[in-house]
């Protein structure tokens, strides 16, 4: 039966069999690596969820509108946003136990800073 196709054909058939064992290869080893980076931000997501939602939602602010985190100063260096959090105005509350924990403290600064590109 193979004999009867003309031989483009056949190199179609091959070719798209190459292409699905490719897209079949980049799905399987590279999107996990996406997956991956994507696990890194959501530590991050999660003390953010935990720790601060409750006031600033999506990254705004519920209690004093004009004080969002999205377009704040106090995120723009990682130093900057430890001291504020470290001891900010109230009613705010102090975040030492984030800070003190520099792996966790920074996941939250990379969520923090990213939430400026949403
Ligand atoms: C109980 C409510 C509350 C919680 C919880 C809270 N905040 Fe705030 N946040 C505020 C208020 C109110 C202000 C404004 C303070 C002021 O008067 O300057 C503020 C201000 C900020 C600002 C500075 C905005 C600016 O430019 O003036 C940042 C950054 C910030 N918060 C980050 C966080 C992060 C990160 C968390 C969680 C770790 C958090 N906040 C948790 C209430 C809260």
């Amino acid at each position: 039966m193979l004999n009867k196709i003309p031989y483009s054909l056949k190199f179609l058939l091959i070719g798209s069999c190459i292409y699905t064992v490719f897209v079949l290869a980049y799905t399987l080893l590279v999107q996990p690596g996406n997956a991956q980076h994507k696990g890194d931000l959501s530590t991050g997501e999660r003390l953010f969820k935990k720790n601060c939602s409750g006031c600033h939602l999506s990254g705004g602010n519920l209690i004093k509108a004009e004080k969002s985190i999205i377009g704040s100063k106090k995120i723009l260096s990682k130093a900057v946003f430890k001291d504020f959090i470290d001891n900010p105005p109230p009613p705010m509350p102090k975040f030492k136990n984030l800070t003190s924990n520099p792996e966790q403290f920074n996941e939250l600064y990379k969520y923090v800073t990213s939430l400026m590109g949403k």
